[in-house]
């Protein structure tokens, strides 16, 4: 569907019949300014894991709370009407067992009102997925450099760079489209990769540092504005530096109020 032609949010099957006709375009929300700002121009949004680093300035996105993935989604589909809305499942809200995984998946969709979910699954939590999907939960699946398992990768690296790790992101894909996940999200992933995989599989991939080949694109928000700081990933191509804009304003603003200018457009007495 042209997003031209959209006067309603994007359904989760609107989404998969993309692949092959229209390039996906994704980016992230955490919040409500950001998220009707972009709802007009993609075709999700994700409300990523990523706003434990980019939203709260943490060191992974392992300390990210249900209750927190839950506030910011609900901010996110309270403020747009056109995308499809993915919320990002936090470390260790669906691991556990198919049950936890189901409980706070339903969570997340009834308190929110999204779409879908995303989980960082290799082929161990495909399992969880073919129970989430036969009950009722659209799942995007998530893999290649997974954020949620920093600490068995020792750090966020490119993966499928030797001929042993595509072969596991390749059976990691496979497992979850068998289990029906209606998209993959591959992060990271050798080119090689990441093509061969999209050619075999009939659901959409999205990629982030993960090549062209992909059928849709993501990206953190934030980097692609020059908001990113450190964990700015090198593979992310800065758009704006919106930094800079918010500097400026912010300085502007203290200027006037330290030569002792009145800093509102007008007087708000009597209104
Ligand atoms: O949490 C996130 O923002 C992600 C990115 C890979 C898009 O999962």
């Amino acid at each position: 569907m042209s997003i031209h032609a959209r006067t309603q949010r994007l359904t989760v099957p609107q989404l998969v019949a993309m692949k092959g006709r229209q390039k996906i375009v994704s980016l992230t929300a955490y919040s409500s300014s950001i998220a009707k700002l972009i709802d007009p121009i993609v075709d999700f949004i994700l409300v990523g894991d990523s706003t434990a680093m980019v939203g709260y300035g943490r060191a992974s996105t392992l300390s990210m709370q249900l209750e927190e993935i839950i506030g910011h989604t609900r901010a996110v589909v309270d403020s747009t009407r056109l995308s499809c809305v993915i919320a990002d499942m936090p470390f260790g809200s669906y691991q556990e067992s198919n049950e936890q995984a189901f409980r706070n998946c339903a969570q997340v969709l009834a308190r929110t009102g999204c779409d879908a979910v995303k989980l960082e699954a290799n082929k161990a939590l495909a399992g969880t997925v073919e129970f989430l999907v036969a009950r009722g939960i659209p799942v995007m699946a998530h893999v290649g450099l997974m954020p949620q398992f920093v600490n068995i990768m020792g750090g966020f690296k490119a993966q499928g760079l030797s001929p042993e790790t595509a072969a596991a992101i390749t059976l990691d894909a496979q497992a979850n489209l068998e289990a029906g996940a209606f998209s993959l999200l591959l992060e990271g992933v050798a080119e090689g990769v990441a093509r061969q995989i999209t050619q075999d599989s009939k659901m959409p991939t999205i990629g982030i540092g993960a090549s062209p080949a992909c059928d849709g694109q993501v990206l953190v928000t934030e980097d692609l504005l020059g908001l990113g700081g450190e964990h700015t990933p090198r593979f992310v191509k800065q758009y704006a530096d919106v930094g800079a804009v918010i500097r400026d304003a912010c300085e502007r603003f203290a200027d006037e109020v330290r030569h002792g200018q009145f800093p509102e457009a007008r007087h708000c007495y009597g209104i």
